[in-house]
C-alpha cells in the first residue's frame, strides 16, 4: 500500500501544550466577554465529534452541499478543461464531500495534483484511507497532505502554487471567520493564487431561525459534546481543572450580525485554575463562554466578498431548498 506523502507545518496539533495555544486560551480567559479560539475544536477527538455532527439529521449544511456538488461538479470542473493544475483543499475534513468533485475533474481535466489541508492530522490520515478504499487502492491521482492551519496553508501556497490552481474551501467554513477575518483570509488566498485561478467556497445562507437552531443544538447533543471538548483539550494540554458541570451549552443566533454563536454559560461562581498559565480565572453566574460564530450570508454578501478582495464570481450553485451556496470565483489580477 502506498504511503501518504503528509508535510506539517502546524505544531500545535497533537494535544502537545504549545506556546500559542496556552496564549491563546490566555488571552481569551482575560478578556471581558470570555473567548475561546474556534479552531481549538479540533483536535483528533473534536475532528471526530465534528464528522458526528455533520451526519446528524439536523446538521443541513453538509447535505445541502452534497447535492449541489452531485448536481454541478460537472459544470464546475468544466472551468479547468483540458488543464494541468493543482487542486488545494483547505478545511478538508474526512473528504466524504470532496470525493464528488474529485471524480468530476477526473472525468474534465487532464491531471491534478490534490493537496488537501487540516489541521488534523488524523482527518487527513482518514481522508486519505476513504480515498484509497474509493479508488482500490490505486489512487490515480498525487497527494499531498498538509497539517497546517489556514494562514501557514495560504503561505505554503503562494511558495508552491502551480500555473493553475483550483481552490476548495467548503462546508462554510468560511463563516467561522468575523466579515474583517473574513476579508483578511480572502485577501490573502487572492495573493497566493494566480490570474484565472479558481476558488469554490461554501456559504451557509440565512434562513428560517428554527432550521438554524436546530442545526446547532442537536438532540443527540453531539454539537454540546463538540464545545464540552475543548475544555477537555485545555484540562489536558495545559493542566487545567476546567468542569463540565458547571456549563450549560446553547447554541443562539444573533439578529444583528446575522450568525449562529455557540457558548458554554456559567451555571454557578467559580474558579477555573490553569496550572501551566498559573492562573485562575473566576466566572460568574450566567457568565458566557463564547466558543464560535457560525455566520449566514444573503448571496449580495457573498458578491461582496468577491469584489471587495480581488476575484469576480462566475456562478452560485444552490441546493433546491435554498440553503446553501457553493460560489464559484475566478482570481482578477
Ligand atoms: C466547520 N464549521 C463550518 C461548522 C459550522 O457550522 O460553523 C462547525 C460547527 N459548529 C457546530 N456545528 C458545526
Amino acid at each position: 500500500m502506498e504511503k501518504l506523502d503528509i508535510k506539517i507545518l502546524s505544531h500545535d496539533i497533537q494535544g502537545h501544550p504549545t506556546h500559542e495555544l496556552a496564549l491563546s486560551v490566555l488571552e481569551g480567559l482575560s478578556e471581558n466577554p470570555k473567548k475561546l479560539p474556534s479552531r481549538l475544536f479540533y483536535d483528533d477527538k473534536g475532528s471526530s465529534l465534528f464528522k458526528k455532527i455533520m451526519q446528524l439529521e439536523e446538521y443541513y449544511p453538509t447535505k445541502c452541499e452534497a447535492e449541489i456538488l452531485k448536481a454541478n461538479g460537472g459544470k464546475i470542473a468544466k472551468h479547468m478543461k483540458g488543464k494541468k493544475f493543482n487542486l488545494i483543499e483547505l478545511g478538508c475534513g474526512d473528504g466524504a464531500k470532496t470525493i464528488t468533485i474529485l471524480n468530476s475533474l477526473r472525468e474534465e481535466t487532464k491531471s491534478f495534483d490534490y493537496v488537501p489541508l487540516d489541521i488534523s492530522q488524523a482527518a487527513i490520515e482518514y481522508l486519505y484511507q476513504n480515498l484509497q478504499k474509493e479508488y482500490d487502492q490505486k489512487i490515480p491521482f498525487k497527494i499531498y497532505g498538509l497539517v497546517a492551519e489556514y494562514f501557514q496553508g495560504l503561505k505554503w501556497l503562494s511558495e508552491n502554487a502551480s500555473d493553475q490552481n483550483m481552490v476548495l474551501f467548503l462546508g462554510s467554513n468560511i463563516g467561522n471567520f468575523s466579515r474583517p477575518m473574513a476579508l483578511r483570509f480572502l485577501r490573502h488566498l487572492w495573493h497566493s493564487l494566480n490570474p484565472n485561478d479558481v476558488v469554490l467556497i461554501g456559504f451557509d445562507l440565512k434562513k428560517d431561525l428554527d432550521i438554524l437552531y436546530d442545526a446547532y443544538n442537536d438532540k443527540k447533543g453531539v454539537t454540546k459534546e463538540f464545545n464540552f471538548n475543548v475544555l477537555d483539550r485545555i484540562n489536558k494540554t495545559l493542566n487545567g481543572n476546567f468542569d463540565r458541570k458547571n456549563y450549560q451549552h446553547q447554541g443562539l443566533y444573533n439578529v444583528q450580525t446575522g450568525a449562529m454563536e455557540s457558548y458554554l454559560i456559567s451555571q454557578c461562581e467559580h474558579e477555573v485554575y490553569i496550572k501551566d498559565l498559573d492562573k485562575s480565572f473566576s466566572f460568574k453566574p450566567w457568565e458566557p463562554l463564547h466558543m464560535e460564530y457560525s455566520y449566514k450570508y444573503l448571496e449580495s454578501d457573498i458578491v461582496d466578498y468577491a469584489t471587495s478582495t480581488g476575484f469576480e464570481v462566475i456562478e452560485n450553485y444552490k441546493d433546491n431548498k435554498g440553503y446553501f451556496v457553493d460560489s464559484l470565483w475566478r482570481v482578477i489580477k
